[in-house]
């Protein structure tokens, strides 16, 4: 994994990280809009759209921060309750749903209880991510669906040097200007702990997954990765 002055030590890292959604909190949802230029809500629809399940099922959103996963999810007809461990996210949420201050790497939620689960954008703040697939399983009912959205990297060169240029020089100077530095420069910096495709979509078949498909948005600056418990 490449190394960054933007990365925290491995050992404090949920701690860093749960201290920077804390501080980023009152700002988030807009500089989130700004800084895809509202694409983050069409990737977070096109994710519910995964999840194919009937209305009025039990879909948990993991590391759900204020809550528009959640939002979506009601409007899809979704019974949500969302998860996260920053205080500062779920007091700046507006959401009907219920919340739950919790890390997603140990749900307070019994073996085979429902029916989805949903997480946007946190894939790369976890400690690691074999443990939090394995909870995934745990929680879902045979069946249950996962899906799991998350930045990407586009695959053609020219692309790549564009967003390169937008993910790594433009967000953490307008993130730095609206919001916090250090957050803004974390944000790209964080995709070292992203997994290649193909190493990702295997961890989730492996923790107890079929039918796991990889998908890329916005030419390639969103993943979204579904599987079905076994
Ligand atoms: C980039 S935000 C994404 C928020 C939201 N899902 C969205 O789509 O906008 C990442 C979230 O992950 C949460 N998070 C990171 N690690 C976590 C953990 N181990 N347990 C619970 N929440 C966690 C952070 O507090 C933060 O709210």
């Amino acid at each position: 994994m490449t190394t960054s002055p933007y990365l925290p030590d491995p050992s404090d890292k949920a701690a860093t990280v749960e201290a920077m959604f804390d501080r980023v909190a009152p700002k988030y949802d807009r500089l989130n809009r700004l800084l895809t230029l509202r694409l983050d809500v069409a990737w977070r629809r096109a994710a519910i759209r995964e999840i194919e399940k009937p209305a009025g099922s039990l879909v948990i959103d993991l590391a759900c921060g204020t809550g528009d996963m959640c939002n979506d999810l009601i409007t899809a007809h979704y019974c949500a309750i969302g998860f996260d461990f920053s205080a500062g996210m779920l007091k700046a949420a507006t959401t009907a749903s219920p919340l739950v201050r919790a890390d997603v790497l140990r749900l307070p939620a019994p073996t085979n209880s429902v029916d989805a689960i949903t997480c946007g954008f946190a894939l790369r703040n976890f400690t690691a991510l074999e443990p939090f697939f394995a909870e995934c399983a745990r929680v879902l009912r045979p069946d249950g669906r996962v899906v799991l959205l998350d930045v990407g990297e586009p695959k053609s060169k020219l692309l790549r040097f564009g967003h390169k240029i937008y993910f790594r020089k433009i967000v953490p100077f307008i993130g730095g200007l609206l919001s916090d530095r250090a957050a803004y420069s974390y944000l790209p910096a964080s995709t070292a702990y992203l997994p290649e495709s193909r190493e990702l979509v295997d961890m989730v078949r492996v923790a107890g997954f079929r039918n796991v498909t990889h998908r890329r948005y916005g030419l390639g600056a969103a993943q979204l990765v579904v599987g079905t418990a076994l």
